[in-house]
């Protein structure tokens, strides 16, 4: 067994983020709208924790939460401690210092980052100054590097642009520079690359990883694409209907999976070879979360499901060292392959060795 992310096990640093049974809850016309419900997690300086799940499990509502970017709407529970304060307890103007500064978000659209009348070069040169005492000649010599450092060709000439000149993997490698200049201890990236082609999506990926290291930087990496996770995180938590359902680093996730929705997610990796196909999708969509029955949430579309999983929802148990699942029947997971739990007559699942492998840059 060969570590996925082998290039960066540098061991677990001190904790930064510590979230403790955060639960959202939004009101709506329907019934209360269970976004999140009790999630734990810890991040580790230096660490990359990888966030997957299908969409609408919570994903970008926990992340929200954590920078306070929630509407007033939103009920928000539990506590999100950071550098000995609760964000959840502090003012809006408290958490401004803490937003963009301590953490850096980074969305799925870069235009919601990036000012459309300032040069990218300024753009980035003004996050250098805001935490440098440096004049505007040094700060955009700095702005320049940066955009060295997230691969931007040509970064002189390329200072003097406008976002809007910019194809999308160079605007989201501009947010990366930005997120960058401001040294932050924790970066928060939501579907970075969710809106890129695939080739454009590794570049990105790589200037994120570029980004981490130079800044020592935390790193939580939110993607419904376990792909996107395999050759970045060192743990990952899968999400499915508001709470963690598995919890393991990522050789746990990637080779011995405890909870059959994690399975399916493997199993519905993109082929290498054919971009539009994916091997084995999960049947079925993800449940409303308004009203939600008792029992697992992902007993509808589970092979596995017995009467015990309608009754009571099965919490986070441990699997092994730091590997929790939440499933009933999680020992029937192991050594199975995601064809043979998920129907799939005729797909070839040599793929998905073939995906891991190119993950780890070993084909
Ligand atoms: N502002 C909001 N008001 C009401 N419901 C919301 C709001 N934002 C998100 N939701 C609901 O919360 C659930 C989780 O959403 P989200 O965290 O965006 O999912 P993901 O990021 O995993 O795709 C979904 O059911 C979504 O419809
Ligand atoms: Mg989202």
């Amino acid at each position: 067994m060969s570590e996925l992310a082998g290039n960066r096990s540098a061991g677990p640093g001190e904790t930064l983020l510590q979230v403790c049974d955060l639960a959202v809850t939004f009101p709506s016309a329907d019934g209360a709208v269970r976004a999140v419900r009790g999630v734990d997690y810890t991040l580790r300086r230096g660490e990359v924790l990888g966030i997957v799940g299908e969409s609408g499990s919570g994903k970008s509502v926990t992340s929200m939460a954590v920078m306070g970017l929630l509407p007033n709407t939103a009920r928000i529970t539990g506590s999100v401690m950071f550098d000995g304060r609760d964000l959840l307890t502090l003012s809006e103007q408290q958490l401004n210092t803490v937003r963009g500064n301590r953490i850096a978000m980074i969305f799925q659209d870069p235009m919601t980052s990036l000012n459309p009348v300032y040069t990218i070069g300024a753009q980035i040169a003004e996050a250098v100054r805001a935490h440098r005492d440096v004049g505007k000649a040094q700060a955009l010599e700095r702005a320049v590097e940066l955009l060295r450092t997230v691969r931007i060709p040509n970064p002189e000439q390329q200072a003097g642009s406008y976002p809007h000149q910019l194809s999308g993997g160079m605007r989201q490698r501009v947010v990366i520079a930005i997120a960058m200049a401001n040294d932050p201890d924790v970066i928060i990236a939501d579907e970075p690359t969710t809106a890129l082609d695939v080739t454009v999506q590794a570049q990105v990926l790589e200037a994120l990883q570029a980004a981490q290291a130079e800044t020592g930087a935390a790193m939580v990496l939110i993607t419904h694409d376990l792909g996107v996770i395999a050759g970045q995180a060192d743990r990952v938590m899968v999400m499915y209907a508001g709470k963690l359902v598995e919890v393991g680093s990522v050789e746990d996730i990637f080779y011995t999976p405890a909870m059959p929705y994690t399975l399916g997610l493997l199993g519905s990796l993109p082929r290498l070879d054919q971009q539009l196909e994916r091997l084995t999708p999960i049947p079925g969509s993800p449940p409303s979360v308004v009203n939600m029955p008792p029992g697992c949430p992902f007993s509808p579309r589970c092979p596995l499901s017995t009467a015990v999983c309608d009754e009571t929802e099965p919490g986070l148990e441990p699997i092994g060292d730091d590997h929790r699942a939440a499933c009933h029947h999680s020992s029937k997971v192991s050594g199975v392959r995601p064809d043979e739990m998920f129907d799939a007559s005729g797909v070839d699942t040599e793929a998905l060795g073939e995906f891991v492998d190119a993950a780890e840059g070993r084909s």
